[in-house]
């Protein structure tokens, strides 16, 4: 059984972006076996910029939950990002999240053979660019990213009202399941 993690970027608990993550996932459970992972939940500190990572191959930072974070994307096949558009980009939290990515720079093609997904969230613009910042690093890494959806949504009940975000995650469970 494949193994997916569904990587789920908002601050709001419940909202729009866990729902869909939740959704997706019990699109997909019997299939794939499922880690989703909320980082509001998670301790993942600011990259400080220090580049130590360059020199020692390892993060300096080591008092929070990144590692054990990384080590469950380098344990999976599929690697679902979600977040929603905050001024064009990922939210804060998420941003954090793919900063600290640098710190793996010297291992490249450590994504390599892994499918990404991506969902972004918004009330009405952004999410091209937000896309291309959570594309970002899986693509560095050497993974491909097959499908990404554009989910439309305000306030944090407004995700289930409209049909066209209830298909567009269904096309992409159809398109995960072609993975699995
Ligand atoms: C700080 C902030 C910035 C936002 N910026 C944008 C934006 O640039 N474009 C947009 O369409 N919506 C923007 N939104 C709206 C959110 O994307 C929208 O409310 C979304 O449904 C939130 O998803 P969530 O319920 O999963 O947190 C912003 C919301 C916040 C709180």
């Amino acid at each position: 059984m494949k193994k997916t993690i569904i990587i789920q970027g908002s601050p709001r608990r419940n909202g729009n972006t866990e729902r869909a993550c939740r959704y997706i996932n019990e699109g997909i459970a019997g299939q794939f076996s499922v880690t989703l992972l909320n980082l509001y939940e998670k301790h993942v500190e600011r990259c400080r910029g220090c580049r130590i990572c360059m020199k020692n191959k390892g993060c300096a930072i080591t008092n929070d939950d990144f590692a054990s974070l990384w080590s469950k994307i380098i344990e999976s096949d599929v690697i679902l990002q979600a977040a929603p558009v905050y001024w064009y980009s990922p939210p804060g939290l998420m941003k954090d999240f793919i900063d600290r990515t640098h710190a793996v720079l010297p291992i490249r093609d450590c994504l390599a053979g892994k499918t990404g997904f991506i969902v972004t969230v918004a009330a009405d613009a952004g999410f091209e660019y937000s896309e291309r910042i959570m594309a970002s690093w899986i693509e560095y890494y050497g993974g491909t990213v097959d499908k990404k959806i554009r989910l439309w949504a305000r306030e944090s009940d407004d995700l289930e009202k409209l049909p066209s975000n209830i298909s567009a995650m269904d096309e992409m469970i159809e398109t995960l399941k072609q993975v699995g």
